[in-house]
């Protein structure tokens, strides 16, 4: 697989110009973007390194014969990670609950309905994915932790969870139904 450097180095720009520490970043060019656009997604702060790192650990993980894995960004925001899983060839589709981030991604990433949806990830179906990622979506814990509860109860058996700043799986409280694939990239099998 080819991970994609433009696309990466794209993403940090984007990460870089919406994140709250890196306001006078300039715009990254080509991306006609509006005053309204700007005001939205201003909190992911993290470099694309480490995502690709955990695309590097799937593509040794899956063994999905015959068919391209299936992958779920729950909360996928304006859908980097959705575009970057297309690329690497994955049936790749995000959720989020906020329509203007959504409509954003379409525009930047030509990602149309219905690889991106609106909805709620709490009311969500989990069980047909290969592999479902997420990067703690809900501010509140409780609520948190109920997605994560519904995620692991509906994975199916030898799916993916691929979870960065997860509340639940990495206790060994779950050890009878994830095994850990990976504790510095947070990449777990379900049982
Ligand atoms: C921390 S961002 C993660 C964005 C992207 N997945 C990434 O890793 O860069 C969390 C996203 O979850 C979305 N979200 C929050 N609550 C949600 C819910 N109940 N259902 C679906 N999406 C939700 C937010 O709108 C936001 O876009």
């Amino acid at each position: 697989m080819q991970y994609e450097p433009r696309l990466c180095a794209l993403v940090d720009d984007l990460l870089g110009y919406f994140s709250i520490n890196d306001r006078s970043k300039k715009c990254p060019k080509n991306f006609n973007l509006t005053n309204t656009d700007l005001k939205y997604y201003w909190f992911i702060n993290r470099k694309t390194w480490t995502v690709i790192e955990g695309f590097k650990i799937l593509e040794e993980e899956l063994k999905v014969k015959g068919k391209l894995p299936t992958f779920i960004d729950v909360g996928c925001g304006i859908g980097w990670i959705v575009r970057l899983a297309r690329n690497l060839g994955y049936n790749a589709y995000g959720i989020d609950i906020d329509k203007d981030l959504l409509d954003l991604g379409k525009k930047i990433f030509n990602l149309k309905y219905p690889i991106l949806r609106l909805a709620n990830a709490l009311n969500y179906d989990y069980s047909k994915y290969d592999v479902i990622y997420l990067y703690h979506p809900i501010f509140n814990h409780s609520l948190e932790r109920e997605l994560e509860f519904r995620i692991l109860e509906q994975a199916k058996k030898g799916s993916i969870i691929f979870a960065p700043a997860n509340e639940i799986f990495d206790y060994d409280s779950q050890e009878d139904s994830l095994e850990t694939i990976s504790y510095q990239y947070y990449i777990y099998r379900k049982l």
